[in-house]
Protein backbone atom coordinates (compact mmCIF):
# COMPACT_ATOMS: atom_id res chain seq x y z
CA UNK A 1 0.00 0.00 0.00
CA UNK A 2 1.45 3.42 -0.53
CA UNK A 3 2.94 5.58 2.36
CA UNK A 4 -0.04 7.97 3.47
CA UNK A 5 0.97 12.05 2.36
CA UNK A 6 1.14 13.59 5.80
CA UNK A 7 1.69 17.38 7.14
CA UNK A 8 2.38 17.70 10.88
CA UNK A 9 1.98 21.06 12.36
CA UNK A 10 3.55 20.98 15.60
CA UNK A 11 5.27 22.85 18.26
CA UNK A 12 7.86 21.26 20.10
CA UNK A 13 7.66 19.97 22.95
CA UNK A 14 8.73 16.89 23.98
CA UNK A 15 5.48 14.78 23.04
CA UNK A 16 5.37 16.70 19.58
CA UNK A 17 9.10 15.49 19.43
CA UNK A 18 8.50 12.01 20.07
CA UNK A 19 5.57 12.25 17.55
CA UNK A 20 8.01 13.71 14.77
CA UNK A 21 10.50 10.82 15.24
CA UNK A 22 7.73 8.02 15.70
CA UNK A 23 5.97 9.49 12.09
CA UNK A 24 10.00 9.96 10.55
CA UNK A 25 11.27 6.44 11.52
CA UNK A 26 8.10 4.45 10.05
CA UNK A 27 9.18 6.16 6.38
CA UNK A 28 7.56 3.06 4.57
CA UNK A 29 4.27 4.01 6.15
CA UNK A 30 4.16 7.56 6.79
CA UNK A 31 5.34 10.22 3.82
CA UNK A 32 5.67 13.64 5.95
CA UNK A 33 5.53 15.76 2.98
CA UNK A 34 7.05 18.45 5.75
CA UNK A 35 6.81 19.95 9.25
CA UNK A 36 4.72 23.29 9.73
CA UNK A 37 5.88 24.66 13.46
CA UNK A 38 3.65 26.64 15.07
CA UNK A 39 4.00 28.85 18.41
CA UNK A 40 2.53 26.86 21.37
CA UNK A 41 4.50 24.67 23.85
CA UNK A 42 7.87 28.29 23.28
CA UNK A 43 7.86 30.46 20.89
CA UNK A 44 7.76 30.10 16.99
CA UNK A 45 11.51 30.98 17.31
CA UNK A 46 12.14 28.04 19.47
CA UNK A 47 9.22 25.35 18.14
CA UNK A 48 10.98 25.39 14.62
CA UNK A 49 14.51 25.34 15.93
CA UNK A 50 12.87 21.71 17.72
CA UNK A 51 11.57 20.57 14.89
CA UNK A 52 15.17 20.90 13.24
CA UNK A 53 16.50 19.07 15.63
CA UNK A 54 14.23 15.94 15.47
CA UNK A 55 14.68 15.93 11.66
CA UNK A 56 18.73 16.14 12.10
CA UNK A 57 18.42 13.51 15.06
CA UNK A 58 16.34 10.97 13.02
CA UNK A 59 18.81 11.59 10.45
CA UNK A 60 16.07 12.49 8.02
CA UNK A 61 17.20 16.27 6.21
CA UNK A 62 15.21 15.29 3.66
CA UNK A 63 11.79 16.28 5.31
CA UNK A 64 11.09 20.22 5.03
CA UNK A 65 10.45 22.47 8.16
CA UNK A 66 8.52 25.64 7.73
CA UNK A 67 8.19 27.96 10.23
CA UNK A 68 4.73 29.41 10.91
CA UNK A 69 2.42 31.72 12.97
CA UNK A 70 3.72 33.40 15.91
CA UNK A 71 0.59 33.89 17.56
CA UNK A 72 -3.08 32.64 17.97
CA UNK A 73 -5.56 34.19 15.65
CA UNK A 74 -7.09 37.14 18.14
CA UNK A 75 -5.65 36.06 21.54
CA UNK A 76 -2.44 36.76 23.38
CA UNK A 77 0.04 33.99 23.02
CA UNK A 78 0.16 31.69 26.02
CA UNK A 79 3.28 29.14 26.35
CA UNK A 80 3.91 26.22 28.91
CA UNK A 81 8.09 26.88 29.34
CA UNK A 82 7.24 25.79 33.24
CA UNK A 83 6.19 22.13 32.05
CA UNK A 84 9.21 21.24 29.12
CA UNK A 85 11.59 24.33 29.92
CA UNK A 86 12.61 27.56 28.85
CA UNK A 87 13.88 26.23 24.73
CA UNK A 88 11.12 23.80 25.18
CA UNK A 89 13.11 20.16 25.11
CA UNK A 90 14.20 20.22 28.61
CA UNK A 91 17.04 17.39 28.84
CA UNK A 92 17.07 16.34 25.50
CA UNK A 93 20.68 17.43 25.20
CA UNK A 94 20.46 18.60 21.69
CA UNK A 95 22.51 21.20 20.02
CA UNK A 96 21.02 23.75 17.91
CA UNK A 97 20.52 22.32 14.56
CA UNK A 98 22.50 22.76 11.12
CA UNK A 99 19.44 23.07 9.30
CA UNK A 100 17.37 26.11 8.32
CA UNK A 101 13.63 26.05 8.06
CA UNK A 102 12.73 26.85 4.28
CA UNK A 103 10.91 29.61 2.53
CA UNK A 104 7.88 29.85 2.39
CA UNK A 105 5.91 30.47 5.52
CA UNK A 106 4.31 27.17 7.16
CA UNK A 107 0.76 28.56 5.89
CA UNK A 108 1.70 29.04 2.39
CA UNK A 109 3.78 25.34 2.47
CA UNK A 110 0.42 23.90 3.27
CA UNK A 111 -1.57 25.52 0.40
CA UNK A 112 0.96 24.78 -2.55
CA UNK A 113 0.70 21.22 -0.96
CA UNK A 114 -3.13 21.18 -0.99
CA UNK A 115 -3.55 23.13 -4.49
CA UNK A 116 -1.10 20.68 -6.09
CA UNK A 117 -2.73 17.62 -4.68
CA UNK A 118 -5.48 15.08 -5.46
CA UNK A 119 -8.70 15.39 -3.94
CA UNK A 120 -8.67 13.21 -0.25
CA UNK A 121 -5.30 12.30 -0.43
CA UNK A 122 -3.48 14.50 2.23
CA UNK A 123 -3.57 13.64 6.23
CA UNK A 124 -3.09 16.86 8.72
CA UNK A 125 -1.81 15.82 11.58
CA UNK A 126 -2.01 19.37 13.69
CA UNK A 127 0.20 18.61 17.41
CA UNK A 128 -0.11 22.22 18.68
CA UNK A 129 -2.85 25.22 18.31
CA UNK A 130 -4.35 25.02 14.94
CA UNK A 131 -3.51 29.08 14.15
CA UNK A 132 -1.80 27.64 10.21
CA UNK A 133 -4.28 25.43 9.87
CA UNK A 134 -7.43 27.60 10.05
CA UNK A 135 -4.82 30.33 8.11
CA UNK A 136 -4.42 28.28 5.80
CA UNK A 137 -8.54 27.19 5.21
CA UNK A 138 -9.44 30.79 5.66
CA UNK A 139 -7.60 31.79 2.52
CA UNK A 140 -9.13 28.98 0.55
CA UNK A 141 -11.52 27.31 1.66
CA UNK A 142 -12.10 25.12 -1.26
CA UNK A 143 -9.08 23.59 -0.21
CA UNK A 144 -10.82 21.01 2.84
CA UNK A 145 -11.57 19.03 -0.82
CA UNK A 146 -8.13 18.13 -0.79
CA UNK A 147 -7.92 16.56 3.02
CA UNK A 148 -8.65 12.99 3.48
CA UNK A 149 -8.45 13.56 7.60
CA UNK A 150 -7.06 15.87 10.25
CA UNK A 151 -6.11 13.30 13.25
CA UNK A 152 -5.60 15.92 15.84
CA UNK A 153 -4.36 16.22 19.54
CA UNK A 154 -6.33 18.90 21.30
CA UNK A 155 -9.34 19.56 23.21
CA UNK A 156 -11.30 17.50 26.26
CA UNK A 157 -13.91 15.44 27.08
CA UNK A 158 -13.27 15.76 30.68
CA UNK A 159 -11.24 18.20 32.71
CA UNK A 160 -8.58 20.90 30.97
CA UNK A 161 -4.92 21.17 31.28
CA UNK A 162 -4.52 24.77 31.16
CA UNK A 163 -7.84 25.80 33.25
CA UNK A 164 -10.53 23.55 34.51
CA UNK A 165 -12.47 23.72 31.22
CA UNK A 166 -9.92 24.06 28.59
CA UNK A 167 -6.82 21.62 27.06
CA UNK A 168 -3.58 23.56 26.24
CA UNK A 169 -4.03 23.45 22.17
CA UNK A 170 -7.10 24.99 22.05
CA UNK A 171 -7.22 27.17 25.23
CA UNK A 172 -4.31 29.29 23.08
CA UNK A 173 -6.24 29.39 20.09
CA UNK A 174 -9.84 28.61 20.15
CA UNK A 175 -10.77 30.66 17.76
CA UNK A 176 -8.60 28.31 15.02
CA UNK A 177 -10.27 25.25 16.46
CA UNK A 178 -13.75 26.72 15.86
CA UNK A 179 -12.40 27.05 12.24
CA UNK A 180 -11.25 23.69 11.72
CA UNK A 181 -14.19 21.38 13.79
CA UNK A 182 -16.54 23.79 11.35
CA UNK A 183 -14.21 22.53 8.07
CA UNK A 184 -16.31 19.50 7.33
CA UNK A 185 -13.68 17.72 7.00
CA UNK A 186 -13.11 14.60 8.58
CA UNK A 187 -11.13 14.87 12.07
CA UNK A 188 -10.11 12.37 14.25
CA UNK A 189 -9.60 14.04 17.64
CA UNK A 190 -7.77 13.17 20.60
CA UNK A 191 -8.44 14.86 23.85
CA UNK A 192 -7.04 14.43 27.36
CA UNK A 193 -9.37 11.93 28.31
CA UNK A 194 -7.59 10.17 25.98
CA UNK A 195 -4.03 11.08 25.83
CA UNK A 196 -3.54 11.02 29.78
CA UNK A 197 -4.15 7.03 29.39
CA UNK A 198 -0.75 6.81 26.71
CA UNK A 199 1.86 7.50 29.93
CA UNK A 200 5.62 7.47 29.44
CA UNK A 201 6.04 6.03 32.74
CA UNK A 202 9.75 5.35 34.13
CA UNK A 203 9.28 1.41 32.50
CA UNK A 204 8.25 2.16 29.46
CA UNK A 205 11.18 5.07 28.62
CA UNK A 206 13.62 2.37 30.19
CA UNK A 207 12.63 0.12 27.34
CA UNK A 208 13.16 3.10 24.81
CA UNK A 209 16.39 3.73 26.36
CA UNK A 210 17.68 0.27 26.22
CA UNK A 211 17.91 0.76 22.27
CA UNK A 212 21.13 2.94 23.50
CA UNK A 213 21.17 5.16 20.44
CA UNK A 214 21.28 8.76 20.10
CA UNK A 215 17.54 9.11 19.22
CA UNK A 216 16.89 6.76 22.50
CA UNK A 217 18.97 9.26 24.44
CA UNK A 218 17.30 12.09 23.45
CA UNK A 219 13.91 10.93 24.25
CA UNK A 220 15.13 9.29 27.90
CA UNK A 221 16.69 12.76 28.44
CA UNK A 222 13.82 14.63 27.97
CA UNK A 223 10.76 11.88 29.26
CA UNK A 224 12.85 10.46 32.48
CA UNK A 225 12.84 14.60 34.49
CA UNK A 226 10.38 14.57 36.99
CA UNK A 227 6.86 16.04 35.66
CA UNK A 228 5.72 19.34 36.83
CA UNK A 229 2.49 18.20 38.45
CA UNK A 230 3.54 14.11 37.97
CA UNK A 231 1.70 11.79 40.05
CA UNK A 232 -0.64 13.49 41.66
CA UNK A 233 -1.84 14.72 38.11
CA UNK A 234 -1.63 11.79 36.53
CA UNK A 235 -1.88 8.88 38.98
CA UNK A 236 1.40 7.28 37.96
CA UNK A 237 4.89 8.76 37.06
CA UNK A 238 5.63 9.98 33.87
CA UNK A 239 4.97 12.61 30.91
CA UNK A 240 1.67 12.21 29.01
CA UNK A 241 2.36 11.32 25.15
CA UNK A 242 -0.69 13.05 24.10
CA UNK A 243 0.54 14.21 20.43
CA UNK A 244 2.66 10.25 19.67
CA UNK A 245 -1.27 9.49 19.73
CA UNK A 246 -1.90 10.88 16.82
CA UNK A 247 0.66 9.11 14.53
CA UNK A 248 0.48 5.66 16.39
CA UNK A 249 -3.28 6.08 15.44
CA UNK A 250 -1.92 6.94 11.43
CA UNK A 251 0.21 3.62 11.64
CA UNK A 252 -2.03 1.26 14.64
CA UNK A 253 -5.42 2.06 14.01
CA UNK A 254 -6.91 -0.86 15.61
CA UNK A 255 -5.24 -0.13 19.18
CA UNK A 256 -7.76 2.94 19.49
CA UNK A 257 -11.48 3.30 19.92
CA UNK A 258 -13.75 6.30 19.78
CA UNK A 259 -17.05 7.65 18.57
CA UNK A 260 -18.51 9.53 16.51
CA UNK A 261 -19.74 13.16 17.94
CA UNK A 262 -20.67 17.19 17.40
CA UNK A 263 -17.89 18.93 18.76
CA UNK A 264 -18.38 22.87 19.40
CA UNK A 265 -15.65 25.03 20.69
CA UNK A 266 -16.01 27.68 22.95
CA UNK A 267 -14.59 30.89 22.25
CA UNK A 268 -15.79 33.31 24.24
CA UNK A 269 -16.54 32.29 27.90
CA UNK A 270 -14.60 33.87 30.62
CA UNK A 271 -14.36 30.37 32.80
CA UNK A 272 -14.48 28.20 29.67
CA UNK A 273 -12.61 29.95 26.89
CA UNK A 274 -11.09 26.88 24.76
CA UNK A 275 -13.61 24.32 26.02
CA UNK A 276 -14.19 21.53 23.76
CA UNK A 277 -17.93 20.67 24.10
CA UNK A 278 -17.82 17.31 23.00
CA UNK A 279 -21.78 16.22 22.78
CA UNK A 280 -20.60 12.19 23.79
CA UNK A 281 -24.43 11.12 24.31
CA UNK A 282 -25.88 12.57 20.85
CA UNK A 283 -28.15 15.17 23.53
CA UNK A 284 -28.02 18.51 21.14
CA UNK A 285 -28.93 16.16 17.48
CA UNK A 286 -26.39 17.48 15.80
CA UNK A 287 -24.54 15.98 12.73
CA UNK A 288 -20.94 14.49 14.64
CA UNK A 289 -18.08 16.48 12.91
CA UNK A 290 -15.37 14.35 14.44
CA UNK A 291 -14.37 10.80 15.26
CA UNK A 292 -13.45 11.36 19.44
CA UNK A 293 -10.95 8.74 20.67
CA UNK A 294 -11.60 7.68 24.16
CA UNK A 295 -9.95 4.28 24.47
CA UNK A 296 -5.86 3.49 23.87
CA UNK A 297 -4.16 0.16 24.37
CA UNK A 298 -1.02 1.58 25.65
CA UNK A 299 0.86 -1.10 26.72
CA UNK A 300 0.99 -2.11 23.21
CA UNK A 301 1.17 1.44 22.03
CA UNK A 302 4.96 1.72 24.10
CA UNK A 303 5.68 -1.82 23.08
CA UNK A 304 6.19 -0.80 19.32
CA UNK A 305 7.26 2.27 20.14
CA UNK A 306 10.90 1.24 20.44
CA UNK A 307 11.00 -0.92 18.03
CA UNK A 308 9.73 1.64 15.33
CA UNK A 309 12.62 4.37 16.67
CA UNK A 310 15.13 1.65 16.55
CA UNK A 311 14.95 1.80 12.84
CA UNK A 312 16.14 5.39 13.05
CA UNK A 313 19.40 3.53 14.16
O1 LIG B 1 -2.36 19.81 25.98
C1 LIG B 1 -1.36 19.00 25.42
C2 LIG B 1 -0.89 19.55 24.12
O2 LIG B 1 -0.34 20.86 24.30
C3 LIG B 1 0.25 18.72 23.49
O3 LIG B 1 0.16 18.77 22.10
C4 LIG B 1 1.47 19.44 23.96
O4 LIG B 1 2.58 19.23 23.10
C5 LIG B 1 1.04 20.87 23.89
O5 LIG B 1 1.14 21.30 22.53
CA1 LIG C 1 2.06 19.69 20.87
Amino acid sequence: MAPLKVIIDTDPGPDDALAILLALAERERLEVLGLTTVAGNVAVDLTTINALRMVELAKRPDVPVFRGASRPLLRKLVTAEFINGPDGLEGAGLPLPQLEPQAPHAVEFLLRMLRAAPDRSITLCPLGPLTNIALAFAQEPGLAAKVERIVLMGGARDLGNVTPAAEFNVFVDPHAAAIVFGLGVPIVMFGLHATHHAMATPERVARIAALGTGVARAVDGMLSRPRPGGVARFGVPGHPMHDPCVVAFLLWPELFQGRDCHVAVETAGEATVGRTVIDWWGQKMLAPNAHVIERIDAETLFNRLPQSLAKLG
